[in-house]
């Protein structure tokens, strides 16, 4: 346990608020969250549509600035980087799957995939040939030279986890990553999960809404409206709460 040391976790977030828009038409998206994420754990992250998952993530990823509060991930102080810092800070150290995919749709999924390492500047070759080992992996492996639009939700989708994971950066974060995915593949990612997981200076954080995969978790992270509403420490003396258990699992 980290006793809250922000530099022994993976992420402390501390009394993060966020709004959008201006005057009469601000949204209070997130009020005052904490969060803790620590190194070794697959924390999820559940609540309705709309409660402000997705910008929480953004947020921790460095994708999207906080209006006010604390944020460090792996004790470094996001909140007191430049945008060119943070940016440099993700690139090595975040892999993030996005909820819409993203893939760049000129590109093959090998080209999709090696995307983060020619970033950190990685030769075209090493990284292609890494970026087939983990296409390999998610089960893509006789789709290299497809572009996205020549594959499936799901199979893009795993392009997008592939990429998320090529460069073996220390916090995977990712938005709904089994959504698209049948029992099988969405097996074999939670597996690629966990094993990102064992390392004892990583960690995962997953947005989701996949009754499937809760019992993968160390920790479920329960928001509503902006706020987190409960955290649940999952161990064999303490199971996924009832209201997340399903029969089918991942
Ligand atoms: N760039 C933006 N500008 C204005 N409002 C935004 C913006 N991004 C998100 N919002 C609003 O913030 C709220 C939270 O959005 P968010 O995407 O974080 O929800 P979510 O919990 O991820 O939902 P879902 O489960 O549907 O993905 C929503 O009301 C949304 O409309
Ligand atoms: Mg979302």
């Amino acid at each position: 346990m980290n006793n809250g040391d922000s530099s022994q976790l993976a992420a402390h977030v501390k009394g993060i608020s966020k709004s959008f828009g201006d005057g009469g038409s601000r949204l209070q998206v997130l009020k005052e969250i904490n969060l803790e994420v620590r190194r070794g754990d697959i924390t999820m992250l559940v609540g309705p549509s709309g409660c402000g998952k997705t910008t929480l993530i953004s947020i921790i990823a460095g994708t999207l600035r906080a209006d006010a509060g604390e944020l460090s991930v792996f004790g470094h102080d996001l909140r007191k980087m430049s945008t060119a810092a943070i940016t440099r800070f993700r690139s090595r150290h975040i892999g993030f799957i996005f909820q819409s995919f993203n893939l760049i749709p000129t590109l093959t999924c090998a080209e999709n995939v090696s995307v983060p390492l020619l970033i950190q500047g990685v030769s075209a070759s090493k990284a292609e040939k890494r970026a087939k080992e983990v296409l390999d992996q998610v089960g893509l492996g006789d789709r290299f030279k497809n572009r996205p639009s020549q594959l499936s939700g799901g199979q893009q989708q795993r392009v997008a986890i592939a990429r998320a994971l090529v460069h073996e950066p220390q916090l995977i974060i990712c938005d709904e990553p089994t959504a698209a995915l049948d029992a099988k593949n969405g097996h074999v990612v939670m597996e690629l999960f966990e094993n990102v997981a064992r390392g004892k200076d990583r960690a995962v954080l997953i947005v989701t809404h996949d009754n499937r995969i809760f019992h993968h978790a160390n920790r479920i992270a329960n928001m509503d409206d902006g706020r987190v509403m409960e955290i649940h420490d999952v161990d064999a003396d303490n199971p996924p709460p009832e209201h997340l258990q399903h029969v089918e699992k991942l």
